[in-house]
């Protein structure tokens, strides 16, 4: 594969991610970073001394690196969400191909319109979603496609993590729905089990984002922190190739809680993937089998992954993306309809929330939240089905409710 020429957009925050991968990748010969852009020098300093040493230009504003670097393959964008859109857009539009972070975008449309973008440049537009090359994970799709389990029936995918206020007090946009006109809907579906997420999905399409067509959405929105948007969600979404997708997110757990785990089954049989890239299946002939590559399971790691497919993808059109703008079309298909189905984000009651200082912060609990979830993704059952005492029912959301982003409570703009 001929060396690819790539610069990258957002040089502080996760961007240090992508500085260390680039670097890795420089010196493997696989890549040249020609320029990078943040208009924030004083605090991402140490990662442009990086990228300089390395070659790359630095620049300020994204246009003038790419009227100076006209001929670059790809740009890599480790932006501020609201930013993916117009500078996926106009990267693809000037001939480049384009690797941007995760969440593609938040809104529908704005991930419809990338795709349309990307069809009509014929220009790859792929999502971070770094937790998709993983190889015990890959091993689970190839065990769904090879019909070791039988015919696919229900993909449950759980996380629980705990944070304290401190996460919410690192940054303007942290728990908003909207920041700065525009909408942000952070919260664990968009951000924290956003991988999560992503790969739940993948396996709900038999190995691919892209089979993942969903015809319903019935959610709960929940929040116990005091912030606009959820810290707490369940969601089942029904797909056109019949299997069920069920979700459920908190990052009200305590520390008594298990690894996110994303369980398939099918009419044979059951695979039980785990958060660090470990498997273990019962196929159709019983036996019980495992397979661990943990040790791999690192992000600079998977992330490399992602820049080698991209890269793989501008010389192959017929290359598969481990994760796709059109997979990010179902992605937003399926949260925006949770917020559409949730009605609102409710309130967990004090009565069955504990605070208490921790780490120089506050740590919020749900009580017993971590058998209540387990308790509902093992029933296949929503906190209302399973008779939470203060969880509120959400609305089933059809396929023409979940197109029609107009009709949307949330969309205060509309
Ligand atoms: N894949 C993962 O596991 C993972 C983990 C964390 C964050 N992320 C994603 O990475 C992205 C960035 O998140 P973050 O927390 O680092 O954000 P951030 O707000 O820290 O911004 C990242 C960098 O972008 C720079 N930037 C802002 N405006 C810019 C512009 N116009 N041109 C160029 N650079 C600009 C900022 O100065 C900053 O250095 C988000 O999409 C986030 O969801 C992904």
């Amino acid at each position: 594969m001929a060396k690819k020429r790539m610069a990258l957009a957002g040089v502080g925050g996760f961007g240090g991610s992508h500085v260390r991968v680039i670097s890795k990748l420089v010196e493997q010969g696989e890549l040249e970073c020609v320029a990078c852009v943040d208009p924030n020098l004083e605090s991402c300093k140490d990662n442009v001394d990086i990228l300089r040493g390395l070659g790359a230009a630095y620049f300020t504003n994204y246009q003038e690196m790419l009227d100076a670097h006209p001929d670059l393959d790809f740009v890599a964008l480790a932006t501020p969400i609201a930013l993916h859109k117009p500078m996926a857009i106009e990267a693809m539009r000037r001939g480049m191909h384009v690797l941007t972070e995760k969440p593609a975008a938040v809104l529908l449309e704005d991930a419809v319109e990338m795709a349309a973008v990307s069809q009509e440049t014929g220009k790859r537009l792929a999502v971070q979603y770094q937790n998709t090359s993983g190889e015990a994970f890959n091993k689970a799709l190839e065990l769904i496609r090879n019909g070791e389990i039988g015919e696919l029936q229900r993909v449950t995918g759980l996380g629980m993590w705990k944070r304290t206020d401190q996460y919410y007090e690192r940054t303007g946009w942290a728990g908003k729905l909207k920041h700065g006109g525009s909408y942000v809907l952070d919260g664990t579906l968009h951000n924290p089990f956003s991988h999560l997420f992503y790969n739940t999905l993948t396996a709900a399409g038999r190995g691919d984002a892209l089979g993942a067509v969903p015809v319903s959405v019935q959610a709960e929105l929940y929040h116990a922190h005091t912030i606009e948007s959820e810290d707490m969600a369940c969601l089942r979404a029904r797909m056109a190739n019949g299997v069920e997708m069920l979700l459920y997110t908190t990052l009200c757990a305590g520390d008594n809680r298990p690894e996110p785990y994303i369980r398939m089954e099918g009419s044979k049989g059951t695979i039980m993937w785990h958060y660090n890239d470990i498997l273990h299946w019962t196929g159709a002939n019983g036996e019980e089998q495992t397979v661990d590559y943990s040790a791999d399971f690192q992000p600079n790691e998977l992330m490399s992954r992602l820049y080698r497919n991209l890269m793989a993808a501008m010389d192959d059109p017929s290359q598969r993306l481990y994760a796709s703008i059109d997979g990010s079309i179902h992605y937003l298909t399926v949260t925006n309809g949770a917020f559409q189905s949730s009605g609102a984000v409710h309130t967990v009651p004090d009565s069955a929330i504990d605070r208490f200082p921790e780490g120089g912060s506050m740590a919020t609990y749900i009580r017993d939240i971590e058998a209540t979830m387990e308790a509902c993704a093992q029933a296949g059952q929503l906190f209302s089905e399973y008779g939470v005492s203060w969880a509120v029912p959400g609305t089933q959301v059809g396929a023409e409710e979940l197109a029609d982003v107009s009709k949307h409570w949330w969309r205060t703009d509309k």
